[in-house]
C-alpha cells in the first residue's frame, strides 16, 4: 500500500513536471533577452596592456583544453591555478526560482548543461553572490532519475536517499569539462527569469539545471555557474525550443553590458550598420568554413584545407564566445603576422614584457597609424574586421605601441569575442547558419 502511495506521489509529479516543461515551451515563443557582462569590467581598473595580456593567456589556455578534448566534449569555462586567470568571459546575468535569486552564469557556447551552486554545500568555490538555496523556492521540483534529460546526460545516476543529499529516485549528475573541472549535484526543474538586471524581464517555468554541491578543478570566482548553450538537447537554447540566438558584445574595454537574444525578432537584427553575411555552420560545436585570410593587399598562400577539420576531431575553425582573443595555427599566425608587417610601416618592436604573445610595432604617441585591412573569407561570407577589432594601442614607460590582437594557437583555428565586438552575430540553430552584421551593441 505504502508502495502504492508513492508510486502515485511519482506518477503525479511526472505529471506535473510535464505540465511544467509544456508551459515553458509556450512561454519561449517571445524573444528572451539577458544582460551580460564582461568577466573583467567593473573595478578592477586594469590598464588596457594588463586586460589584453589576460585575454591573451585565458585564450590560449582555452585553446589548450579545446584541444585536449574530442570535437563533442564539453569545454572548459575553468581557469588556471589560483582562479585569477578563469577562461570565462561574458556573464548571463539572471535569476533562478521564486522569490527570484539572483545568479551569474558563463556564457559558454561550447558545452551544454546549465548549473549554479547550490546550498547546503559539500564543496563550492568562492562566488560573488549567495549560493542558490533550492528549499526557498516555491516553484523547485528534482527531476526523476526516469526523465529522459537524466538519461540523456552522460554521467547520471539514481539517488537512493543515502546520502541524505540524493533523495530517492532523484537525478544525481555530474558533469566534465575539457580540463577535468568536474561539477556535481542534482538536477532540478525550476523557473529562470530573464532580463536586465534579472529583476524583470521574462520568466520561463520548467528549466533543467544542475543545483551544483560539489566542485573540482578551476572555476572562475565571479561565476556562479555556466549557461551551456551548445548545441545538444540540455542546453539554454535547446531547453527553451529556441530556433536561434544572438549576441551583440560591446566593447571589451568599456563597461557597457552585452546582450544574449533567444528568438529575436528578424527585423531586431536587420537593423544592424552594414550587410548581413551569412555562412553554413558545420558539425558539432559552432564549427564555421574558414576559406582564406587576406591582409592588406596580400590574399595569404594558404590551402584552404589548412583551416578545415581533418577526422572531425583536428583543425576546423570554430567560433567561441568563451575565447577573447582569435588564435591561428602556427604556420598561418607567421604569415599574417609577416604580412601585417610588412605593410604597417612601423618598427616591429622586440618581443618582451610589454608585448606579451602579441607582435607590436613602435607608434608615433597619441597617433592612429594606418593599418592594413583584416578579411577572413569564410564560406558564402566575409568577415571584414573593422580596425578596433584586430588592433589595439597600448602606452608602457613612456612608449606607445600598435599591437595586432591575434595569437598563434594550435592546430584549431579559434575566432574569439574580440573579434566580434559590436558585431551582433546570429546563430540560426533551424537553419545551420551564422549570420553577422555590424551592429552598436550598446544600442541593441
Ligand atoms: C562580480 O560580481 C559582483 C556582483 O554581481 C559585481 O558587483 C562585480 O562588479 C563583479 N566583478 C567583476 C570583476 O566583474
Ligand atoms: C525508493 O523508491 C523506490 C521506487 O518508488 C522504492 O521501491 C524504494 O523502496 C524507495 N527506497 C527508499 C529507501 O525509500
Ligand atoms: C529567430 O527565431 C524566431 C522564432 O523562431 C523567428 O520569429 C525570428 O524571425 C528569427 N530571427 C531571425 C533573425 O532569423
Ligand atoms: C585520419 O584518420 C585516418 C585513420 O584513422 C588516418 O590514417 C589519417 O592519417 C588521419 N588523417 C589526419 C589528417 O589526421
Ligand atoms: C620581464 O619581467 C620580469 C619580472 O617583472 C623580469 O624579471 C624580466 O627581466 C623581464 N623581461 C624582459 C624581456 O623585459
Amino acid at each position: 500500500m505504502k508502495q502504492l502511495i508513492e508510486m502515485q506521489k511519482l506518477a503525479f509529479f511526472i505529471v506535473a513536471l510535464l505540465a511544467a516543461v509544456a508551459t515553458s515551451r509556450c512561454n519561449a515563443a517571445a524573444a528572451i533577452r539577458m544582460q551580460l557582462t564582461h568577466a573583467d569590467a567593473g573595478g578592477r581598473g586594469l590598464a588596457g596592456r594588463e586586460l589584453m595580456q589576460r585575454m591573451a593567456l585565458r585564450s590560449k589556455a582555452r585553446v589548450a583544453r579545446l584541444l585536449s578534448s574530442s570535437a563533442t566534449a564539453p569545454v572548459s569555462p575553468g581557469g588556471c591555478a589560483g582562479g585569477v586567470l578563469g577562461s570565462s568571459e561574458y556573464l548571463v546575468h539572471l535569476a533562478i526560482g521564486t522569490p527570484p535569486q539572483p545568479g551569474q552564469l558563463t556564457l559558454d557556447t561550447g558545452s551544454d548543461l546549465i548549473w549554479t551552486q547550490c546550498t547546503p554545500c559539500l564543496s563550492c568555490f568562492d562566488q560573488a553572490l549567495p549560493c542558490f538555496n533550492p528549499s526557498t523556492s516555491s516553484t523547485l521540483a528534482l527531476l526523476p532519475c526516469s526523465s529522459t534529460t537524466c538519461q540523456d546526460l552522460q554521467l547520471t545516476s539514481c539517488g537512493t536517499g543515502n546520502p541524505k543529499s540524493w533523495p530517492n529516485q532523484t537525478c544525481v549528475y555530474t558533469y566534465s569539462y575539457g580540463d577535468k573541472s568536474v561539477t556535481t549535484g542534482l538536477l532540478d526543474v525550476e523557473k529562470f527569469t530573464f532580463g536586465a538586471g534579472a529583476s524583470v524581464g521574462s520568466s520561463v517555468a520548467g528549466v533543467i539545471f544542475g543545483c551544483g554541491i560539489f566542485y573540482s578543478g578551476v572555476f572562475r570566482s565571479n561565476e556562479t555557474g555556466i549557461a551551456g548553450f551548445g548545441r545538444g538537447p540540455s542546453s539554454l537554447p535547446s531547453q527553451l525550443k529556441a530556433g536561434n540566438f544572438s549576441h551583440c558584445f560591446t566593447a571589451v574595454t568599456g563597461s557597457k553590458p552585452s546582450t544574449v537574444l533567444l528568438d529575436l525578432p528578424a527585423d531586431l537584427y536587420k537593423d544592424g550598420r552594414g550587410a548581413v553575411q551569412t555562412t553554413p555552420l558545420v558539425q558539432t560545436l559552432y564549427y564555421l568554413s574558414l576559406k582564406g585570410i587576406t591582409v592588406g593587399s596580400t590574399r595569404l598562400p594558404v590551402p584552404e584545407s589548412e583551416f578545415a577539420l581533418r577526422n572531425g576531431t583536428t583543425g576546423g575553425t570554430i567560433i567561441d564566445s568563451g575565447t577573447a582573443i582569435t588564435s591561428l595555427p602556427p604556420r598561418v599566425y607567421r604569415l599574417v603576422r609577416s604580412a601585417f608587417a610588412a605593410q604597417v610601416k612601423l618598427p616591429v618592436v622586440a618581443a618582451g614584457n610589454a608585448t606579451g604573445p602579441y607582435v607590436c610595432f613602435t607608434a608615433p604617441p597619441r597617433t592612429k597609424p594606418d593599418v592594413p585591412k583584416l578579411v577572413l573569407h569564410l564560406e558564402g561570407a566575409t568577415l571584414d574586421l573593422p580596425r578596433e577589432n584586430y588592433v589595439f594601442e597600448v602606452e608602457d614607460a613612456g612608449n606607445s605601441y600598435l599591437c595586432l590582437a591575434m595569437i598563434e594557437g594550435g592546430d584549431m583555428t579559434t575566432i574569439g569575442n574580440f573579434q566580434q565586438q559590436n558585431m551582433h552575430v546570429l546563430y540560426d540553430l533551424q537553419n545551420n547558419k551564422l549570420s553577422f552584421v555590424p551592429a552598436q551593441c550598446d544600442k541593441l
